[in-house]
């Protein structure tokens, strides 16, 4: 058998982690409450979240208006089986539809879900509109989520020997090189996939000329252009989708994360010309429930509040501007993202580091790469918090310069 890593001792009144699968190294901190930009730990605790669930919670936690559903959906109805239709999945269905001018929504219950739709849908109009043909061109580095089709499209170079035999038919490109897709491209090729911008790649975004060239390419291939707005959508970057900044629209988005402002809900959505699913091709048992999607319902409304997203640009902008002042402070190189997606590279591999010595001065943020750090806070974050969060980042890298120095 083999044996687990030696585990880290909990604090407060937790005895033991055992009962967990292991499945990734977690600090011996265990959460007991959050709001707004706040979690606290079962000591007490204060930690100021620029993490948010993984762009989960754009409302922040526990915002009135996601309790307030929540509440209200589970005196109501949570599940009415997805044979049947119910009141809350077809107003978020709506909602989508006037938001990103897309026509249909299959609702799933994780972004990997919502992929996994997206490839089968691409495969099943190629098979019906282009002779058979099942390959996607996705692009290196991309992330699509841990199922296996969803790892197999994703571009992750860990991934590239686990699990395998990957499922086939995701020829991959490197992200902004037309030449390359265009070359891909063959009578096998039913659709490319992308990300607007690669967030677990560090955050680097898809160009507004690729993001339209492509676009025109597609069309011109008789190919679908799918884009996994998993991470982008829900006002992450300022818009209610990323790839309105190129002013496009896919064939296919996926949504997830910020959809459901914390509960597991996520979006396969398409134009009507490419919604060819025969009966029974695709389902789930707890697909659009009523309790999820009331929820989503309560958060686009929040979005789409007049001055929700200008007030994300606006924030966005102070956030951006604060790192790029600290990143200089610390000779580090330089910011990338949009809206309230943003990575500062740190110019050293020294992320995990300061991730845990941030957590230790109660502030979480995430590396998605050794050299980069990540910032998703939720999209209610205020301009005191971000202040907080540079002031506790500044003395975080300082430290560790420090310790560094005198090794
Ligand atoms: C762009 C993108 N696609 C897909 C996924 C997978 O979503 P989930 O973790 O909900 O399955 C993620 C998650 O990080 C993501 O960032």
């Amino acid at each position: 058998m083999v044996q687990s890593q030696a585990r880290p001792e909990p604090n407060g009144t937790h005895d033991s982690f055992d009962a967990l699968m292991e499945i990734t190294r977690r600090p011996p901190v265990v959460f007991i409450e959050g709001r707004g930009s706040w979690m606290r730990d079962s000591s007490g605790k204060e930690y100021l979240d620029f993490i948010q669930g993984w762009a989960v919670n754009c409302l922040g936690h526990c915002h009135d208006a996601v309790t307030h559903a929540i509440t209200a959906q589970a005196g109501r109805l949570l599940n009415c089986s997805p044979s049947f239709y119910n009141e809350p999945m077809i107003r978020l269905a709506e909602l989508i539809a006037r938001y990103s001018g897309l026509h249909r929504t299959f609702f799933t219950n994780s972004g990997a879900e919502a992929i996994e739709g997206a490839i089968k849908l691409a495969r099943k109009w190629g098979q019906k509109y282009r002779n058979g043909a099942y390959e996607i061109i996705t692009m290196d580095h991309g992330f699509h989520g841990r199922t296996l089709a969803a790892m197999s499209a994703s571009g992750k170079p860990r991934w590239n020997q686990l699990f395998e035999p990957k499922v086939p038919g995701f020829p991959k490109v490197p992200l902004n090189d037309l030449e390359k897709v265009e070359q891909a491209i063959t009578n096998r090729t039913a659709a490319v996939m992308l990300e607007p911008i690669q967030g677990e790649a560090g955050v680097f975004a898809a160009s507004d000329s690729f993001l339209r060239n492509l676009r025109t390419l597609t069309k011109r291939e008789n190919i679908l252009l799918i884009l996994d707005e998993i991470q982008t959508g829900i006002g992450r970057t300022g818009k209610f989708f990323g790839f309105e900044h190129a002013g496009v629209t896919p064939d296919i988005m996926t949504l997830g994360k910020g959809l459901g402002g914390g509960l597991p809900l996520g979006a396969l959505v398409a134009h009507e010309d490419v919604c060819c699913f025969d009966h029974g091709d695709q389902g789930g048992t707890f697909n659009g429930n009523a309790f999820a999607t009331a929820v989503g319902c309560a958060v686009m409304n929040e979005i789409a509040k007049p001055g929700f997203l200008p007030r994300v640009v606006q924030t966005g902008a102070y956030l951006a501007d604060s790192l790029e002042a600290l990143s200089r402070k610390h000779q580090g190189g330089g910011l990338r993202g949009k809206g309230l997606l943003l990575a500062i590279d740190l110019g050293r591999e020294i992320g995990p580091v300061v991730v845990a010595e941030a957590l230790r001065r109660g502030l979480l943020i995430n590396a998605p790469r050794p050299q980069s750090l990540r910032l998703m806070p939720a999209l209610t974050v205020t301009h005191d918090e971000i202040d907080q969060m540079i002031s506790i980042l500044d003395a975080t890298l300082e430290q560790v310069t420090d310790t560094r120095a005198e090794a």
